[in-house]
């Protein structure tokens, strides 16, 4: 077993560089005009120590400054950004990633529960978690907000394994003790609650890890449960913990929430009741909702994580991101891969999937606002973007590269694009499951496509 305990401190000092064509953004898009919003270094010098940005900037300026680097990492033919953000999935689906469909609850019943049931498993739930991570970094991610399941096995073994890269990752233990088999139910909702604060108490904050209070949704947890878990995210709320879960994702969920709650005015209105809604907040979905719900989550300051794979892959609602905008009542949202109701683990593969929902619905999604969701605006939807997001010094060093040549057919077809964005485009619209060619967790090249061993631990690496 590798050793866990990274400390980003404690390796040393060494300058490194990265080199190449830059893109960052500065402020949205979606209410700032685009030519405002981001920096861009035809040939830029990044600057890390200690798994942190220290300086960035046109390479002849940064390079003046720093005349005793040596270390650089130059890459032509690609586009380095910040890590890309993921902000819903359940690595405990991988698994079971592209079972036919159905509809959300007859899926749920049929593949995903028997599944996340094996993940009281330790070493089935370490394996998953494995080669989950090792599909978020290959394809760019470097923060996901992330479901486990009902078991202290499952968080742990997730847990374990970000520390191993050092990444910066957002979990926590499922609570669900209704209309779920017995084999994934939790046994009362005050046990759920106490393991689910043993859990927070020993993961938040450890390196860089964050804790999530997570109802799975409202029809699979008592109004104890979720009175419990309310008052558990409010309790520890002021130490910057999360609550994750679903809401509004399809008609017949809807309903049945109804049935279920009949006293409550709505879906939202029962998360609210109990407390779930505050500033940390991620709501997943969110296609089917009133104006009354827009308002309850815009009043809190909750987030969205919009998926379109996973919304098209269960054929119900559409996430109507002009709608969450709405000037008179924003709401932040972000995109979420939802493996495995989500068909894949990349997040430029959700931004060609999020256009073309877009333009069901006669709108549209520019490879500005994309690249925007995918970096600063998942950092923002998830309140870390004073943390990540951008590459701007002071940043924790997360870096993605993407790969302008992934294919002989893509360097062709992208010879005849001008801008960099319109090429950004025809990539997110290939949708070519190779396109990142690197990937920097803290500093560190945790994944190198043209590397022997691919992947390797932050322990097996210098600054
Ligand atoms: N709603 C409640 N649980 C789930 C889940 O696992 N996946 C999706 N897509 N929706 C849900
Ligand atoms: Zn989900």
């Amino acid at each position: 077993m590798n050793n866990i305990n990274v400390s980003a401190k404690a390796i040393g000092g060494k300058l490194k560089g990265i080199r190449g064509q830059i893109i960052t953004f500065k402020t949205d898009p979606f209410t700032h005009s685009a030519h405002q919003c981001y920096d861009y270094l035809p040939d830029g010098l990044i600057v890390m120590q200690n798994g942190t940005i220290t300086d960035v900037g046109n390479y002849t300026d940064v390079i003046t400054r720093h005349p005793l680097l040596s270390d650089i990492d130059t890459y032509t033919d690609a586009v380095i950004t910040p890590g890309f953000i993921d902000c819903h999935t359940h690595y405990v689906q991988s698994p079971m990633i592209g079972s036919f469909g159905d509809t959300l609850l007859d899926w749920l019943n049929q593949y995903t529960f028997p599944t996340e049931s094996r993940f009281i498993d330790k070493d089935f739930a370490a394996i998953s978690a494995r080669m989950f991570f090792r599909q978020l970094l290959e394809h760019g991610t470097t923060t996901a907000n992330v479901f486990a399941t009902t078991f202290e096995t499952s968080v742990d073994a997730f847990f374990e394994e970000s520390m191993r890269y050092d990444t910066r990752m957002i979990s926590g233990k499922v609570l669900q003790d209704r209309n779920l088999p017995d084999s994934l139910k939790d046994t009362s909702a005050e046990e759920s609650i106490s393991l689910s604060e043993q859990l927070l108490n020993k993961w938040h904050h450890r390196g860089r890890q964050l804790y999530a209070v997570a109802p799975r949704f409202a029809p699979t947890s008592t109004p104890l449960q979720l009175k419990l878990a309310g008052e558990l995210y409010q309790r520890y709320l002021p130490q910057g913990i999360y609550m994750h879960t679903h809401l509004d994702e399809a008609h017949n969920e809807i309903e049945w929430v109804r049935r279920l709650f009949p006293e409550r005015t709505s879906y939202t209105d029962v998360y609210d009741h109990y407390g779930l809604l505050g500033p940390t907040s991620v709501m997943a979905h969110c296609c089917i909702v009133s104006d009354e719900e827009w308002q309850i989550l815009h009043d809190r300051g909750c987030t969205v994580a919009h998926c379109p794979s996973s919304n098209l892959f269960l054929g119900d609602g559409r996430f109507k991101y002009w709608d969450a905008i709405q000037q008179s009542r924003p709401v932040n949202f972000g995109i979420g891969t939802d493996v495995g109701a989500g068909t894949n683990f990349s997040i430029p593969r959700q931004l060609g999937e999020a256009y073309k929902v877009a333009m069901l619905h006669d709108h549209s999604l520019d490879a500005i606002q994309s690249l925007y969701l995918a970096t600063k605006g998942g950092a923002t939807a998830l309140h870390l973007q004073h943390l990540i997001g951008s590459i701007a010094p002071g940043y924790e060093a997360d870096i993605a590269v993407i790969d302008l040549k992934p294919s002989e057919f893509a360097e062709w077809r992208l010879s005849f694009s001008e801008s960099i964005f319109d090429k950004l485009f025809v990539l997110f619209t290939l949708g070519l499951d190779n396109i990142n060619k690197a990937t920097y967790v803290a500093g560190r090249k945790v994944f190198d496509r043209s590397r022997e061993h691919t992947h390797l631990y932050a322990t097996q690496l210098q600054y």
